[in-house]
């Protein structure tokens, strides 16, 4: 089975679906980690984002790997681990136009689709319902208000985790930068030519902004007859 879940930043999906495989026995794909795989990889090499011929030359050559790791996914690319290094501010900046250049999503979306065959998925990013797997058993539209969204990164850069009830103090200048970043990331990704973000048309909306992360998590289990029967299969076992 394959269920999508899009949203924009810093709404949850990825804890969310991360989540959601676990309890449900599934292969959680982060699609973002793909995009920003490329980025890092082309900041390695000197590439210019903006350079597209070039990206698209090291997207259609880079390696990118998921494997198990103690705190979680290790991404591998061309066989380093690059988990830390794709988070960084400097990737964040790049990962804009890398993830709108036409050839870089259709070389991503091939490797995305080959993971669907290859089993059972749950899939995150920003085009999962509508390009990637049209036809998923289930689709997600995970939203928060910006501000939900900037206090979350800004809690989660200070060591804690909101989604874990982890909260701890934030500087007032941090979060507001992190808000301005979100917004300019969010207007670029809605307003770029291919694959923006938007909802599927039968997508089922979940806005996370009041909701704990255990009330998100069971809202998307509960959406499907066979999530929740994997879901009471997992915990009883
Ligand atoms: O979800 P994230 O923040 O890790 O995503 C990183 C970037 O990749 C973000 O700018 C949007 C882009 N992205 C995309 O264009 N399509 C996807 N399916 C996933 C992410």
């Amino acid at each position: 089975m394959i269920v999508a879940i899009d949203g924009p930043s810093g709404s949850g999906k990825s804890s969310v679906a991360r989540e959601v495989a676990r309890r449900c026995g599934l292969t959680y794909l982060d699609t973002g980690a793909m995009y920003r795989s490329v980025a890092w990889a082309c900041l390695e090499r000197g590439v210019d984002p903006e350079d597209a011929p070039a990206v698209a030359r090291v997207a259609e050559g880079v390696r990118i790997e998921f494997a198990p790791g103690e705190d979680g996914q290790r991404v591998l690319v061309d066989g380093t681990d690059a988990t830390a290094a794709i988070r960084t501010p400097e990737v964040e900046l790049a990962v804009s136009p890398v993830s709108a250049n036409p050839r870089v999503r259709e070389v991503m979306v091939a490797l995305q689709r080959a993971a669907g065959e290859r089993g059972d998925v749950v899939a995150e990013g920003r085009d999962i319902g509508t390009v990637v797997f049209p036809a998923a058993d289930v689709k997600v539209f995970l939203s928060a208000s910006p501000e939900a969204r900037a206090r979350r990164r800004a809690v989660q850069r200070q060591g804690g985790n909101l989604a874990c009830g982890r909260d701890v103090a934030v500087d007032a200048e941090a979060e507001r930068k992190i808000l301005a970043d979100l917004m300019r990331r969010d207007a670029y990704d809605s307003s770029r030519e291919a694959s923006p973000l938007r909802p599927a048309d039968d997508a089922r909306h979940i806005d996370s902004s009041d909701l704990t992360f255990e009330e998100v998590v069971r809202a998307v289990v509960s959406l499907s007859p066979e999530l929740s029967a994997r879901a009471s299969e997992g915990a009883a076992s």
